[in-house]
């Protein structure tokens, strides 16, 4: 029996895939740029410019936290617009703005090395913890100066960026939220002194653009946060060899105070505990349409470089024929968002692209849809239903529902099959082995499957027994992974080129040269992984076969590396804009993020032997003290917003495993929620998988609760979390079945995986 395998590429050099993939993630991000204003400045022809802002050259890939990626390089906006053929007359204010930044990075390097002085060894977790607690802040902005200006160009770009990530929610302060002072002015001098003056919006989510009040800036392009190819794909709609089609996938409020949470949600209230759904389902343009309030950009707004008709053919209450045609003087795609409407509700119930179409030319599409997944739900009859009436259609036309249409919610006790090899493996194993499977392997430097900075493994000590480990690696931007590490003869990695770069802190660092000479040698394993837009991005392409083949070339990654499970795709729900990660989540809208994620879903899973984990299950749409914050919501607005997301996706994409959320909902921890756990998702929606907990979420809540719920594997494990578990197996609060069931699912987990079909 071997004792451990290594995947990955044994030589430094870019393979095929991985230029592969890079090509596909330009496209991505190029579909999901949303041109938000272009008074006739756009496209540009490539030659001189003036490019300013703090993401032209520290251009954000991502947001910070678990979901980092690698990646061998990621273009900066400056390196794009470069290899467009664009030149810079100046690149004094990029200059000077990278000698601050640099200077900032050392601070704060500074700063954590002063907050782990004394981390040594046994501690080095704790010392992680603290890292990853402190974030390198992204840099303040400073002014563009008189003496940065040219003359040698009439136009001028300026890159406005932010961060966020998870732990920490946003701010409605300048510098955040809003604009800072020194942007505004920059902004107000740059449009002084240039004929055109265009706004690229580098940042993770919705931000305040009454700048545009005040300041003339000729056009806004919203790229999000754009992953390694954000700065070709800039390039490719500043000149128009893409024309711009991605729509946004939230609402752009006028003004903050303006979104139905606005004043209560997380720590505008002051009351990290409690967080109520006063607004109900009247989330996002909901809200807006339902109040009859004007948004800056509505949701599914975005412009092209051309023009098009949309005609509807027919319509009927499961679907509905549109013909486009390009009626400009470009080729473009053109995105069909198709709300329905009822009385003062207005919901997305489809949509669908076009292909790329040359001017004159027509698609026909159909767009089918699923009364169900835009009906209310009655909490009293406890099922969903439409009433009788006209239902108009966005695109034109209407159908009418002469009766109420009830869709009726079941349950169903299922009983599972387990494989022949797991039901036999299952006799052999005793409580602590079974309890073992349902904890997760924790850290360990040696393991049958081991991809180094992965987020989590399954047991690693019951190999003797038959049953090897498998790896689970976030997500969503990509697989966040060390990219090279040299494996040693034992099992055991060294560190040929030094520690990874993330590793280099306190104590490691100090002991780095003795450790490059102790255990400097081995295989030199490679895995650099492809850092894809976020998911906000990829959402505001509204195409769903283009996530397919998103998610395609991370199952081809996993493969490549040795990972089984990708913690990814995230698919809570954008419900304020200050959520710290909703960059990591596709929309406002539940029917678009499901059908996102479900695409995504069936990608991955379509290569055979790698699967994801779909999270995180249900209302983590805080950051702030989302351990223990409680999301109090009706039923009746869980079901027709928070679940419905989910639910799409399990239906249609069939994810292998779901993650547990660290909140509370309605008081109960999600990953003690035995209602949510085992009832909805399965019972209802028929989930056969496994369901994990998020990285410590059981910490505050029970770990027995958890197995007792339905929560199968309690990650990322350890040796605290089994001592419980053991002792509720003898004071008998664990429930014993509850054990087996999940023991079972896991090792059902790890046999399918492709790391284990030779084992
Ligand atoms: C995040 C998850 C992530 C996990 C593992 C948690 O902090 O909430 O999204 O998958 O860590 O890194």
């Amino acid at each position: 029996m071997k004792k451990y395998q290594t995947f990955g590429a044994r030589t430094k050099e870019e393979s095929e895939w991985e230029r592969q993939h890079k090509a596909l993630a330009r496209r991505a991000v190029a579909e999901g740029i949303v041109l938000l204003k272009n008074d006739g400045v756009l496209p540009l022809q490539p030659g001189k410019i003036a490019l300013y802002g703090p993401g032209s050259r520290q251009t954000v890939k991502g947001g910070s936290g678990s979901g980092d990626v690698h990646e061998r390089h990621s273009l900066t906006i400056e390196e794009g617009l470069r290899n467009a053929g664009f030149s810079f007359p100046t690149t004094l204010w990029m200059d000077r703005f990278s000698g601050k930044h640099n200077a900032d990075v050392a601070a704060w390097k500074q700063k954590v090395e002063q907050a782990i002085k004394g981390y040594g060894p046994v501690r080095t977790m704790k010392m992680f913890d603290i890292i990853h607690e402190n974030p390198m802040p992204y840099p303040a902005c400073t002014p563009v100066l008189p003496d940065e200006l040219t003359g040698e160009t009439d136009t001028a770009i300026y890159v406005l960026s932010r961060q966020a990530g998870e732990g920490k929610d946003r701010r409605v302060e300048k510098g955040d939220y809003l604009l800072s002072d020194t942007e505004t002015d920059s902004l107000r001098l740059l449009s002084r002194h240039y004929k055109k003056l265009i706004l690229v919006l580098n940042c993770g989510g919705v931000i305040d653009l009454s700048v545009l009040d005040e300041v003339r800036i000729d056009a806004v392009l919203f790229i999000g946060q754009p992953g390694m190819e954000g700065g070709n794909a800039l390039a490719d709609i500043l000149t128009g060899k893409v024309c711009p089609s991605g729509r946004l996938t939230d609402t752009w409020a006028m003004r903050y105070e303006e979104y139905p949470s606005a004043n209560t949600f997380g720590h505008r209230n002051g009351d990290l505990e409690n967080e109520a759904y006063s607004e109900e389902s009247l989330v996002g343009y909901r809200w807006f349409y339902a109040n009859g309030i004007t948004p800056r950009f509505s949701f599914g707004y975005g412009l092209s470089y051309t023009s098009f008709a949309v005609k509807t053919d027919f319509v009927t209450d499961k679907e509905v024929v549109v013909t486009v045609t390009n009626t400009g003087k470009t080729s473009g795609r053109e995105i069909v968002p198709l709300f329905i409407s009822y009385h003062v509700r207005r919901d997305l119930a489809a949509f669908a692209k076009t292909k790329t179409l040359a001017p004159g030319e027509c698609e026909t599409l159909s767009i089918p849809y699923d009364l169900k997944q835009i009906a209310s739900f009655d909490e009293d009859r406890g099922c969903f239903f439409l009433p009788d009436g006209e239902y108009a259609l966005s695109t034109g036309g209407s159908f009418t529902l002469t009766d109420e249409r009830v869709f009726p919610v079941r349950r169903e006790k299922r009983t599972e099959k387990r494989s022949e090899r797991v039901r036999k493996l299952l006799e052999t194993l005793t409580d602590q082995d079974k309890i073992q499977l349902v904890t997760g392997g924790g850290y360990p430097i040696r393991a049958y499957n081991n991809v180094m900075g992965a987020a989590g493994r399954t047991c690693t000590t019951l190999l003797k027994k038959g049953i090897p480990n498998i790896v689970l690696a976030d997500g969503p931007a990509g697989l966040n992974v060390v990219p090279e590490i040299a494996v040693r003869r034992s099992g055991l990695p060294g560190y040929p080129n030094g520690l990874p770069e993330d590793w280099r802190w306190g104590w490691l660092k100090k002991s780095e040269p003795l450790l490059k000479k102790l255990i400097g040698g081995g295989t030199r394993v490679y895995r650099y992984m492809t850092a894809w837009p976020s998911e906000t991005v990829l959402a505001q392409s509204w195409d769903t076969a283009l996530l397919e083949e998103v998610g395609q070339a991370v199952g081809k990654e996993m493969l490549e590396i040795g990972v089984s499970v990708w913690l990814a795709p995230g698919l809570n729900i954008h419900r304020n804009p200050l959520c710290g990660r909703n960059f990591e989540y596709y929309s406002e809208d539940p029917i678009l993020s499901g059908k996102m994620a479900a695409a995504v879903t069936r990608g991955v899973q379509s290569q055979g032997g790698v699967g994801v984990s779909v999270k995180h299950f249900c209302c983590n749409n805080q950051e702030d003290n989302r351990a223990g914050v409680s999301a109090n919501v009706s039923l009746k607005t869980l079901r027709e917003i928070y679940l419905r997301a989910f639910e799409i996706t399990i239906a249609e994409g069939k994810p292998w495993t779901v993650m547990s959320s660290y909140n509370r909902v309605n008081g109960r921890y999600v990953c003690n929620d035995m209602e949510l756990l085992t009832g909805v998702l399965r019972e209802e929606w028929g989930f056969g998988g496994l369901v994990m907990s998020d990285w410590n979420a059981t910490d505050p809540a029970s770990h027995v609760a958890a197995i007792n719920a339905g929560n199968d594997l309690i990650m990322p494990g350890g040796a605290a979390v089994r001592k419980a578990l053991l002792a509720g197996l003898k004071n008998g609060t664990l429930d014993r079945a509850a054990l087996d069931r999940s023991a079972g699912r896991v090792l059902e987990l790890i046999f399918k995986s492709e790391t284990c079909k030779d084992f």
